[in-house]
């Protein structure tokens, strides 16, 4: 199902999300609806307080290229973290980050590079994961939401100002 998406400044964004404790159908369920609503919106992840839920979940999914050069995000190529802890990170990298929490906004963010994670699946299983390319990016954009932060807090003074004068411009035209 696709859930609405929470939208800056909604003061639920700032929130610390609360470690999962059952791995249940009820996460199942919110983990399939956040697929649904990432790829209805064209997102390459997404964090459960983006659809409401203040939990530490998220969702990867990069999209492959075919041979046609359509891009295709299936299901099953979807990375599901659960209580994600970034375990150790390192170089840095400057990206271009969009998010469809502040959507039409796409701006450069610096980060690490290189990140070791360790997190659970759905179903309570342990893994740890190590990337040093785009799903590094990804990892840190998303686990930031985690922890009530969003992409446009790491810009500079200046560049911060002018997002938030556009972005009330924006809302009052809307
Ligand atoms: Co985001």
């Amino acid at each position: 199902m696709v859930r609405e998406i929470v939208v800056y400044p909604d003061k639920r964004l700032k929130l610390i999300s609360k470690e999962v404790v059952s791995f249940d159908g009820a996460l199942h369920d919110l983990l399939d609806d956040m697929y649904d609503t990432m790829r209805a919106r064209n997102g390459v992840g997404l964090a459960a307080i983006q659809v409401g839920f203040d939990v530490r979940a998220l969702i990867i999914n990069i999209p492959l290229e075919a041979a046609d050069g359509e891009h295709d995000q299936p299901k099953d190529n979807t990375l599901e973290m659960i209580n994600p802890v970034i375990l150790e990170k390192d170089g840095s990298e400057v990206f271009q980050e969009g998010c469809l929490s502040v959507p039409g906004v796409y701006e450069e963010v610096e980060r690490a590079k290189h990140v070791k994670v360790e997190y659970y699946d759905r179903d309570g299983k342990h893994h740890t994961l190590e990337d040093d390319d785009f799903l590094a990016i990804a990892i840190q954009h998303e686990t930031d939401h985690l922890d009530g932060k969003v992409f446009i807090e790491k810009l500079s003074y200046i560049k911060r100002k002018k997002f938030e004068k556009e972005w009330r411009r924006r809302a009052k035209e809307a």
